[in-house]
């Protein structure tokens, strides 16, 4: 008999740190309620395909390196379908990756082996990504939210941060290209540069101490203060400052890009009362959404 394995993922937005966590500086992120879900089913061929075609997927290459460690001989058929927009910096293809890798998992161990599943998606996001700091599988597999380092992953927190507005300026990009912009920024303008990452450093403090408490002024304070760091190292864009002047005027206290910039979406908190008012102006002009926080990981999902 051929089996099917069903499993969903998060996608998540970064609140503090994009870019500078590349070089080993914390980043803050949350996992949101909107999820990638993945079916891998049993098939006649070898291999790893799509069910609508194509295998160039960073989906595909994370369940073949799972299939491949845990011994899974026969081929499969993934079918794909997602909440989380595509290429706007809200992880959807890391998403893909773990919900695929951990399908996978459940055919061939009975279970989902978080961190192979993180490894898994950590190929597949190789396809798609230059140089990878890992957040965003990372997040995708244990949700929640927390503090996110490099050489020591992820420490989750629980940030009294309900919801947050997220504003699609509509313009895809390609994050690696994003990282690329930044690196030539380092090497262009090695002191400087230095100092935005100690900036980082602190400021990531701050902003935890902001969202334990919750310290809403505080907390747009620092976002906006991230931003300028970000504009300086050439990953904003005017679609970006356009939505965060909107949001501002509109009554935002403070506001930012999340994930890799360059168009992609920017994050703005306001006090709750005054959130709906912000989206309202706002959404005349770009698509908003104001997904929950902290959402569960990765999971099993009954197969239809
Ligand atoms: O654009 P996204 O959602 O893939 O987020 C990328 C986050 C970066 O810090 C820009 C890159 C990375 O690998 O951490």
């Amino acid at each position: 008999m051929l089996r099917r394995a069903l499993a969903s993922a998060p996608g998540k937005v970064i609140l503090f740190g994009e870019h500078f966590v590349v070089y080993d500086k914390p980043a803050l992120v949350s996992a949101i309620e909107l999820r990638a879900r993945v079916e891998a089913a049993e098939a006649a061929w070898e291999g790893v395909r799509l069910a609508s075609g194509g295998r160039d997927n960073p989906a595909v290459r994370a369940a073949e390196y799972l299939a491949e460690r845990v011994g899974l001989r026969r081929g499969l058929s993934l079918r794909i379908e997602s909440e989380i927009p595509a290429s706007v910096g809200l992880g959807s293809s890391a998403s893909v990756s773990v919900a695929a890798a951990a399908a996978t998992s459940i055919l061939g161990l009975r279970r989902i082996e978080l961190e192979l599943v993180r490894e898994a998606a950590g190929e597949g996001e190789r396809l798609v990504h230059y140089n990878p700091s890992g957040i965003d599988t990372a997040i995708a597999v244990y949700g929640g939210g927390g503090v996110y380092r490099r050489s020591e992953g992820l420490s989750s927190e629980r940030f009294h941060l309900d919801r947050i507005l997220i504003i699609d300026t509509g313009k895809a990009r390609r994050t690696g290209e994003m990282v690329r912009r930044v690196r030539v920024y380092a090497e262009e303008n090695p002191g400087e540069f230095r100092r935005l990452l100690e900036e980082m450093e602190r400021l990531a403090g701050e902003a935890l101490d902001a969202l334990r408490g919750p310290d809403l002024q505080k907390l747009g304070a620092l976002m906006s203060r991230n931003q300028e760091m970000l504009r300086k190292v050439g990953v904003s864009s005017p679609e970006i400052e356009e939505a965060i002047g909107l949001a501002l005027k509109a009554g935002a206290l403070g506001a930012k890009l999340t994930g890799g910039g360059g168009g992609g979406c920017v994050i703005a908190v306001a006090e709750e009362d005054k959130l709906e008012n912000v989206a309202r102006v706002v959404s005349r002009r770009f698509r908003t959404l104001a997904p929950r926080l902290m959402a569960e990981g990765v999971r099993e999902e009954e197969p239809g």
